[in-house]
């Protein structure tokens, strides 16, 4: 399959490099064509990997990751632009995460909305499926970090698009447990996982941890 991913950071280069690893071509998008990071990750992925503008990425992905800063997303897509997103499922990784106060960072946006809310009011052509943002890049397409059973969470509005991010999140990432929220408002509840989470990353000084729901 022919993936975009949105980001030069660390989770865009962690699902970038397991999709390359699969035998997927993967397209890193950024806001310049020649992204520093991106021609490093390029270099160490081989013929399958390539970079470009975001609406480069855009362009060339059957199936869309935004792995880009929170408080950017939306601005990103912009430049993505529409058109090269109609159609396609976006899984949305990012978290509005605000640094400007110091740490810990607020969420920019919560309670009554969240970031893929707004990127699918924004972008209503596009298939937004929230996902993986609960757990730290390693764990993301490596989820044997963590010993045991622990889960993942999802969110959308389309079934279908829902259907096409578990069989890949499952047989290509290794989860053996995704809980499907519902539509896409449950995006407010997995974002608002991360106050708890920048919190036991300090108590553990460790990002190799994640949630297990017990009933
Ligand atoms: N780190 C983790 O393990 C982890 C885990 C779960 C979720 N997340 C979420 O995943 C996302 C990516 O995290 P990350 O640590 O890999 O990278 P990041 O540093 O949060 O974001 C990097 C990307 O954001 C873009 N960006 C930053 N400011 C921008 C602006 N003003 N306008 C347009 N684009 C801008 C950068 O563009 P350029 O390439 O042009 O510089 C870059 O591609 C974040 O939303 C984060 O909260 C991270």
């Amino acid at each position: 399959m022919k993936i975009g991913i949105f980001g030069t950071g660390m989770v865009g280069s962690a699902i970038g490099t397991k999709l390359v690893s699969l035998g997927h071509e993967v397209k890193m998008g950024s806001r310049t064509t020649a992204n520093a990071k991106g021609a490093e990750w390029v270099k160490a992925n081989g013929a399958k990997a390539s970079q470009g503008t975001f609406a480069d990425a855009a362009a060339y992905g059957e199936m869309l990751f935004n792995c880009t800063h929170g408080m950017a997303s939306l601005d990103v897509l912009k430049q993505a632009g529409a058109q090269n997103l109609k159609g396609k499922v976006l899984v949305d990784v990012a978290n509005s995460l605000d640094f400007s106060k110091g740490m810990p960072p607020s969420l920019a946006v919560c309670n009554t909305d969240s970031l893929g809310e707004q990127i699918q009011r924004s972008f209503p052509e596009v298939k937004v499926v929230k996902a993986l943002n609960t757990v730290n890049c390693n764990l993301m397409v490596n989820p044997s970090v963590v010993k045991g059973d622990h889960d993942l969470f999802i969110c959308g509005n389309d079934a279908q698009a829902k259907t096409k991010v578990v069989d890949i999140l499952k047989n290509w990432f290794g989860w053996k447990s995704v809980i499907d929220l519902g539509d896409i408002t449950a995006a407010r509840a997995t974002e608002m996982l991360l106050p708890i989470w920048v919190r036991l990353m300090g108590l553990y000084k460790s990002p190799n941890f994640n949630f297990k729901i017990v009933k």
